[in-house]
């Protein structure tokens, strides 16, 4: 029980990497309050989740929907211990040239101008906890991606709010971490996937990126979440963990 009573607020808790978290977040003891897009699938994965835990429609890039959100998380629960920043989308996959200004807007946004409104509107409840924050980033955010620039810009942008973050709210003992997957099997990759070139090898592709040797699911990640937010990793902040089987790791040769 890592994660006894604490209250969580986690964004993109529907699908994906944000459902794996939930669930372990669940096992460890914590409450968690899902807030996603669409009301259907967050009702859904909150009735599954059980009573104690709570599902908001919410979405993150309207300032207005994340205050009541977090509102009714308070008049429930009355504390906060962790914000879970997760919730992002990743397409377009495209050079930065063929990138409209819409899909620009977009993912800066949903991915990045979403941290500002919670960070902004939990940060007095999280000053009484001595709570932490969590960001679900990506190993793009520190290596770049071909055809995938601005979203690779959202994530170089969310860890050096991570640090900066950190750095400001030491001295209230809030805890600013952020994890990186590589490629994780979730919606959001099938959906890049579909937009790749040669969808038909994409497969194989995203197993041989990683050099202990597949793409997993959401569990890989959501294990060193329970780490970075429980006391466990109490002296931990400003970090950027990969969770990334290696991806990043030095030259390789063709398999
Ligand atoms: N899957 C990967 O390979 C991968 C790799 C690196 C980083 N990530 C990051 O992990 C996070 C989760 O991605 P995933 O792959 O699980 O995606 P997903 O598409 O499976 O889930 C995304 C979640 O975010 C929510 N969401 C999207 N836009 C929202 C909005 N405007 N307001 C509220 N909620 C919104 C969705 O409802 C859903 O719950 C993202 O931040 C993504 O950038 C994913």
């Amino acid at each position: 029980m890592l994660l006894k009573d604490k209250v969580i607020f986690l964004t993109g808790g529907s699908t994906g990497i944000g459902w794996d978290c939930a669930k372990a977040y669940a096992v460890q003891g914590a409450k968690v309050i899902l807030v996603a897009r669409g009301k259907e699938a967050v009702a859904k994965a909150a009735a599954e989740l059980g009573p104690e835990h709570l599902g908001l429609a919410c979405d993150v890039s309207h300032g207005d929907q994340v205050a009541a959100a977090l509102q009714a998380t308070l008049a429930r629960y009355g504390r906060l211990d962790a914000v879970h920043n997760n919730a992002g989308i990743g397409t377009p996959s495209k050079a930065l040239h063929e990138t409209t200004e819409a899909e620009w807007d977009d993912l800066f946004d949903i991915n990045l101008k979403s941290v500002f409104h919670t960070t902004r509107l939990a940060f007095e409840a999280l000053k009484a906890s001595k709570g932490c924050i969590l960001n679900t980033s990506s190993l793009v955010g520190v290596m770049g991606q071909e055809i995938h620039a601005a979203y690779t810009a959202t994530k170089g942008g969310m860890n050096a709010l991570t640090k900066s973050l950190a750095l400001d709210y030491a001295k209230y003992g809030i805890r600013v971490n952020a994890v990186c997957p590589a490629g994780t099997w979730t919606p959001m990759l099938r959906k890049w996937c579909a937009e790749q070139p040669d969808p038909g090898s994409i497969e194989r592709y995203l197993d041989e990126i990683h050099p202990l040797g597949y793409c997993p699911e959401g569990d890989v990640i959501a294990d060193p979440c329970v780490f970075l937010i429980s006391d466990q990793a109490r002296f931990i902040t400003g970090h950027i963990m990969h969770v990334s089987g290696g991806a990043e790791l030095g030259y390789r040769r063709p398999l």
